[in-house]
């Protein structure tokens, strides 16, 4: 999730395109760069780590000049963040910057290195401008030359293109999000509204398809045959902190709403040719894993450790290799059974996690192989570990994990599949094809936020609430419970809806509600049954059951529905409701929703 910013007018523009990346510094990165047009000339400036490092080059440069140019942020996908992967990428006569992930690129640098072009990054995104170059020197113009390149990418992109030969900048996007943004004093794009904010409240969003053609004089939005396209400006009345949330109140409820996209963006470039292939970019420890790996041991904290529950079930499942989980607090102290043939699976959002990072610093000393998951690129754990999957979910600005989560689950439910094709040849492709239709069925419940919002208003009086799930359904119900009780600071906890008969029924009463999750993969009988002994006993009952299930209603108080999926997909969409209920029901007692107290996004001490 990287950050772009444009500027074409009649003002120097340095300043504006660094002020831009500051305003999408919320967007997370590791590198930055800006690239200037003036009288013919373009200078690219470039650095390394934090947005002050490429500040400092360019104010220690004198007189950079330029009333064109294009700037970016890093939030590295492919190759490391260093200054030659940092963008903007320039062939001899073009300069870009891209925000996505173009997942035919090894072939188009195939093609482009027999056609002798010299590549100068590891990036993906350096394609786009070899290619814009190549069809430009087959003396097309700069549009074609363009929109020929875009029918050659794949994957999701937001491009801005300048060059030296004209003052014209040109935009196109695919599944990326692009605005454009209109004053006197020239026009401005860029990824998301708080880059420009300050300097004008007049908006176009843009849609896949939409090419924009902007010079000093004139801006227009046309298609891939340079037929006009009609497009409605909108004028927005909104402070800076209001753009970075979006419509949202809190930053809590836009990452929850962003899961379709995030979990979309991190199978992409993973799930090829509709779930055809599967590449994890691995592939150094292949053959440890065909031939040395005898046990995993996932070690995480708090909702990471639930990810890592939902590993268990998920690598044992498909792969049928034995899976320990383990509180990283835990594991680090209890001197467990490590060895070469171990590989430990540390997960963590912040990838600084400090009961986790020490977890992993241990098993480095047992020589066990490290594979961390992790959403923070180069942070401290994936710098302790033989091979990393990062989670593309974005930076994750609520204290309450929400999208890092259903990130964490993609991943592994990919590297379960993986794990299984190294071992035996065999790609479940039933199960990958069910995954790509995650997105869209996560976006199906997002849309019954309204009706979850009115359970909200009907429960968020109770002061204890049980959430039960089996199979994979059980490390939901604890996820269910953590989120409810660290935003809302309600009282809640989980158990595996088989266990009730073991003590918590106890508990149960009018003034104990039970969520529980009956949807029709994981024993549902068996949960119907402890669901009709809640009733039993006077309890209220929230239930998570699938859409077309007629009985379900008779049995409970309340019912949300999710859409069928593959009983081991469950989980992707069970989870939604209950991120929604915990966040409404703190929205309604007033808590502090993205910070709630004594928490904090890393904990980095013991
Ligand atoms: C989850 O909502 C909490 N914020 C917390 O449990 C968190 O998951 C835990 O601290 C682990 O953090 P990490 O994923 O960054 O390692």
């Amino acid at each position: 999730m990287c950050g772009i910013v444009g500027y074409i007018g009649n003002n120097d523009c340095s300043d504006i395109l660094l002020d831009g990346l500051t305003k999408l510094e919320y967007r997370g990165y590791d590198s930055a760069g800006i690239a200037l047009l003036n009288k013919g000339i373009i200078t690219r400036y470039r650095a390394n780590g934090k947005l002050r490092n490429l500040k400092k080059v360019i104010y220690s440069v004198k007189n950079v000049e330029g009333s064109i140019g294009i700037a970016h942020t890093r939030w590295a996908t492919h190759g490391i963040p260093s200054e030659k992967n940092a963008h903007p990428h320039n062939s001899e006569n073009f300069v870009i910057v891209h925000n996505g992930i173009i997942e035919n690129y090894r072939e188009l640098k195939s093609f482009m290195i027999e056609n002798g072009t010299k590549i100068s990054s590891d990036t993906d995104s350096e394609m786009i401008v070899h290619l814009i170059e190549y069809y430009y020197k087959k003396n097309l113009n700069f549009e074609n030359a363009v929109i020929k390149t875009i029918k050659k990418l794949e994957g999701a992109y937001a491009v801005l293109v300048i060059s030296k030969l004209e003052e014209k900048l040109i935009a196109f996007k695919k599944d990326s999000p692009m605005i454009i943004g209109l004053s006197d004093e020239g026009t401005y794009v860029a990824s998301d509204v708080p880059a420009i904010l300050s300097y004008t409240n007049k908006f176009i969003y843009l849609n896949d398809g939409d090419l924009v053609i902007i010079t000093k004089s004139d801006m227009k939005i046309t298609d891939f045959e340079l037929s006009p396209k009609e497009y409605n400006i909108k004028t927005l009345n909104i402070s800076p902190l209001m753009a970075e949330k979006g419509e949202y109140k809190h930053f809590m409820l836009k990452e929850i709403n962003e899961q379709s996209r995030s979990v979309a963006d991190t199978f992409r470039g993973r799930i090829l040719k509709g779930g055809d292939e599967l590449d994890l970019d691995i592939s150094n420890l292949d053959s440890f894993i065909k031939n040395d790996l005898q046990k995993i041991v996932i070690t995480a904290c708090g909702t990471s450790w639930h990810s890592g529950l939902i590993g268990k079930y998920l690598i044992e499942s498909i792969a049928r290799i034995p899976v320990e989980v383990d509180y990283a607090s835990e594991y680090r102290y209890r001197n467990p059974i490590l060895d070469k043939n171990t590989l430990v699976i540390p997960i963590s959002q912040s990838g600084e996690t400090a009961d986790t990072l020490a977890a992993v610093k241990m098993a480095k000393k047992e020589d066990s192989k490290i594979l961390s998951i992790c959403n923070v690129f180069n942070s401290s754990i994936p710098r302790e570990s033989d091979a990393v999957l990062y989670t593309y979910a974005g930076p994750e600005i609520g204290v309450a994990s929400t999208k890092a989560f259903t990130t964490q689950m993609s991943v592994i439910l990919l590297l379960a599949l993986y794990f299984k094709k190294v071992k035996t040849s065999v790609l479940d492709k039933k199960i990958l094809e069910g995954a790509l239709l995650l997105p869209e069925n996560i976006n199906k419940i997002l849309k019954t936020s309204e009706y979850i919002f009115t359970l909200s208003q009907k429960y968020h009086l109770y002061s204890d609430f049980l959430y039960l799930g089996r199979g994979l359904n059980f490390p939901i119900a604890l996820e269910g419970a953590l989120k409810l009780k660290e935003i809302s600071y309600i009282h809640a906890e989980a158990y595996p809806a088989g266990e009730m008969k073991h003590g918590p029924i106890a508990l149960i009463d009018e003034n104990m509600p039970t969520f529980i999750i009956v949807t029709d993969g994981n024993n549902y009988d068996k949960v119907l049954s402890n669901l009709q002994e809640i009733k039993a006993r006077k309890g209220k009952v929230i239930a998570i059951a699938t859409e077309g299930n007629k009985e379900i209603k008779d049995f409970c108080d309340d019912v949300i529905f999710v859409p069928k999926t593959l009983n081991l997909l469950e989980p992707f969409l069970n989870v939604i409701p209950m991120q929604l209920f915990s966040y409404f029901v703190a929205d309604i007692k007033g808590t502090d929703v993205d910070q709630p107290r004594n928490l904090a996004k890393s904990v980095t001490v013991e």
